[in-house]
């Protein structure tokens, strides 16, 4: 059992600056938690408060339920997993393992018998006398994690450990460290500022910012239904585009165009609304000529010059060039310099099927999938076209997905079976009650 739970926690540091704001947070026992957001938004921070590196200035922070608040931190048995910069050269990749039981002075026996089978989880067993030099870079983190296990951890914590990683390198690990993760159960969590990373990882995201939490959803959720422009805009690549709107009944002034959202609902919600952002992702377009007449009538087509296009065997994007009056200008390039971001100017992103013959310079008619679009209140943010029947819906899926991948798990995890009392707690904990 190894559940995580923050309630109301804050972090004043000693020279005043308040970096973690009331975050209560609950990590299910078995679950894959990622945390993400802009550089400087306190994901470190949180991190290195559940490992007890940092004082918890207010609120209280449980590990299997216990407050842990003043409880040092090889007391808390949690396992920060590092990259390879953690491993030492001169030790073989058994010794690298066995570091923490031989520090823990377990006798030779136990020792063998621990990192074997470590070894044979993790398909390091032909290589345990080998040097971490001589190992691919996904061999190298299951060593780093394989010291984790050995240690019987109650959970592992990673603070961005493929961020130094060329792209190939980080993907290949990401999937590595995905299957790791489910094979093993262990409770994760797992920092990032990499909205990618925080998408294929996660069971569930919680996405920061200024040290406040905005939204703790799955994957899917956080993608379609994001709770304001802040998650909307960091979720998903390229980011979701935002236009300025005036409401007209169904229509939307855009300045690509009017058109119709066929949505009753979403028009009754912003109804008395002037001014609002309208967020539509890119993949919510497409070349008008290009979709058939069922799904024409699903959605609306505007006119718009396109500047650029790229073609990427894929796909096309087309890049289209938008007025907007200065304060809406100013706020969608704070937003983008808040997220880190060369998107969100003034200029809508589209993505096209590669099929389409729209070139640079070009009048275009643009299909957009009405259905997929949002809202946004321009003073505060807030998504006023979220779909709580759809939240539902998608809550109801993940929860389906997880008892299908666990009653998948004793066969995956085969060679696991039996091998370490912790683990295998962890594992039927997480069978559905
Ligand atoms: N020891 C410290 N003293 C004062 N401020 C700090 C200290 N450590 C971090 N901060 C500040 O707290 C904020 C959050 O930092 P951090 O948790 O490292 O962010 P992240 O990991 O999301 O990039 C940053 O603005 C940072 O400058
Ligand atoms: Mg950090």
């Amino acid at each position: 059992m190894a559940a995580i739970t923050m309630n109301h926690i804050v972090k004043r540091y000693g020279d005043g600056y308040v970096a973690v704001k009331d975050v209560s947070l609950d990590i299910k026992d078995g679950e894959f938690m990622i945390l993400v957001g802009p550089s400087g938004c306190g994901k470190s921070t949180v991190l290195r408060m559940i490992v007890g590196l940092e004082d918890i200035t207010s609120g209280e922070m449980r590990i299997d339920n216990k407050v842990v608040n003043t409880i040092a931190p090889r007391k808390r048995n949690l396992a920060m997993v590092f990259q390879n910069y953690a491993l030492y050269p001169h030790l073989t990749v058994f010794e690298n393992i066995a570091f923490p039981l031989r520090l823990a002075k377990r006798p030779e026996e136990e020792v063998r018998q621990r990192v074997t089978e470590a070894a044979e989880l993790l398909e390091l067993q032909e290589h345990l006398d080998r040097k971490p030099a001589n190992l691919s870079g996904g061999q190298r983190q299951r060593v780093a994690m394989g010291r984790a296990i050995v240690r019987q951890a109650d959970a592992f914590l990673f603070d961005e450990p493929l961020s130094n990683l060329d792209a190939k390198l980080r993907g290949q690990m990401r999937t590595e460290i995905a299957r790791l993760q489910r094979r093993l159960g262990v409770t994760t969590v797992y920092v990032t500022h990499d909205q990618t990373e925080a998408m294929t990882l996660g069971d569930r995201v919680a996405v920061l910012r200024k040290g406040e939490l905005q939204q703790v959803a799955t994957p899917r959720e956080l993608y379609e239904q994001p709770v304001n422009l802040f998650v909307a805009g960091f979720i998903g690549a390229p980011s979701m585009n935002f236009l300025p709107a005036s409401v007209d009944g169904t229509h939307l002034e855009t300045p690509l165009g009017r058109f119709d959202m066929k949505d009753e609902r979403k028009a009754a919600t912003v109804k008395d609304k002037p001014v609002v952002l309208v967020g539509i992702r890119p993949e919510a377009f497409e070349d008008a000529s290009l979709v058939g007449a069922e799904q024409h009538a699903r959605g609306s087509v505007v006119r718009a010059t396109v500047d650029v296009t790229e073609w990427l065997g894929n796909e096309l994007f087309a890049y289209v060039p938008y007025e907007a009056p200065e304060d809406v200008r100013r706020q969608l390039r704070d937003l983008s310099r808040e997220l880190d971001s060369d998107q969100l100017r003034t200029q809508a992103v589209v993505a096209l099927h590669p099929n389409s013959r729209i070139r640079d310079g070009q009048e275009a008619e643009l299909w957009i999938d009405t259905a997929s679009i949002h809202i946004f209140d321009p003073a505060t943010g807030e998504n006023l076209t979220r779909d709580e029947d759809r939240v539902a819906e998608l809550a109801a899926q993940a929860e389906e997905h997880l008892v299908q991948l666990r009653k998948a798990q004793p066969a995956a995890s085969g060679g696991a079976a039996g091998q370490d009392g912790g683990h295998d707690r962890a594992r039927a904990s997480r069978n559905p009650e």
